[in-house]
């Protein structure tokens, strides 16, 4: 039992490094003339209460030292074939590159974020529209200036078709196919045939919201909202609401938040203001409750629609909303870091 115990411990203390070690090994443990091979002669000599055991101890020592001998012999034959082999395996890597987030996606979900944990959710609707969801179940008039080939991209095929000019559409679509407690922002891209300039573009994206339920007041709007602009720019930071126009809300306001470059002392960026303009919003006109088969005398409801794009570059302090869809790695890498 003794030298079971000794050639199990020198087995475990073999090193093999190349094929002449492997080739001492095999002499060592496994020849004819192995002090192994020697153990397995004896078995029949040993007491016959013993022999089981011996016997036992003796061939699972030589299945071992077989098991060895094979692992090191096949990682032995995988290195040499690395050797032979064309492929240089001490080449330095080609580096790997890491992509990083896009500004407006960090804005966008920065935004929908904090409307989630008011309770809003996300829903997402098609970039290619029918007139009604764009426009007609949102109260424009026929002949509103905002349908004319001017402001929209109709598609060719089908002059029917047009791509969405706000994310309004998708709450259409939701009041279509729900009933209030409505709760839902609408994150989406949107399409304007504007002139590309540094301050606008004829793609960007939006972040719209709607709450609809029995008793909802501009006053829980205003709250919301105010809610959201310090979430969004810090605890300090002042809104105010403008009295606005827009056909699908009633009344309506635009809201400004105080200037963040010049703390509203007036400078380029809010043209001397003090304010910026960040959002569209307002009561949902009772035509357009109904436009979308919800019952007005019982329900109202509020909307807002925020630009994203100028969301970002007050964020950022870029002062060109094209540098956003140039997609130039280098503008872009440097925003991931900043958003933490
Ligand atoms: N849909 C408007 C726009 O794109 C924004 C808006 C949304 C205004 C909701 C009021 C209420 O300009």
């Amino acid at each position: 039992m003794s030298k079971i115990e000794n050639i199990k411990l020198k087995l475990d203390q073999f090193v093999i490094e190349n094929n002449e070690h492997l080739e001492n090994f095999r002499l060592q443990f496994l020849s004819k003339k192995a002090e192994l091979q020697e153990l397995l002669g004896e078995i029949k000599n040993v007491a016959p209460e013993l022999r089981k055991d011996f016997g036992q101890q003796v061939n699972q020592l030589k299945q071992y030292a077989q098991q060895l001998f094979d692992d090191y012999k096949a990682k032995l034959e995988s290195q040499i074939s690395y050797n032979q082999s064309d492929v240089d395996v001490f080449r330095p890597a080609t580096g790997i590159t890491v992509g990083s987030m896009h500004p407006v996606t960090i804005v966008m979900n920065k935004v929908c974020d904090i409307f989630e944990k008011l309770g809003f959710e996300p829903v997402s609707g098609p970039d290619i529209e029918d007139d009604w969801h764009v426009f007609s179940a949102l109260n424009f008039a026929p002949e509103h200036p905002a349908r004319d080939m001017q402001d929209t991209f109709f598609v060719e095929v089908n002059p029917e078709m047009l791509l969405r000019t706000h994310t309004s559409s998708i709450q259409v679509r939701t009041m279509e196919q729900n009933q209030p407690p409505i709760r839902v922002i609408c994150p989406g891209r949107v399409f304007r045939n504007e002139t590309i300039t540094a301050r606008s573009h004829c793609i960007f994206h939006q972040v719209e919201g709607l709450y609809i339920a029995e008793n909802v007041t501009f006053a829980d709007l205003k709250q919301v909202l105010l809610y959201f602009a310090k979430e969004m720019f810090g605890e300090e930071t002042k809104i105010r609401l403008r009295p606005s126009y827009f056909p699908f809300t009633e009344p309506s306001a635009e809201m400004d938040i105080e200037c963040k470059i010049c703390g509203g002392a007036g400078c380029n960026v809010c043209k001397h203001s003090g304010w910026l303009e960040i959002m569209g919003c307002g009561m949902v006109d009772p035509n357009v409750l109904d436009n979308c088969g919800i019952d007005s005398k019982k329900y109202s409801g509020y909307a807002f629609g925020i630009g994203i794009e100028r969301m970002t570059m007050l964020k950022y302090k870029t002062n060109d909303i094209r540098l956003y869809f140039e997609n130039d790695i280098r503008f872009i890498q440097q925003f991931t870091a900043a958003s933490k």
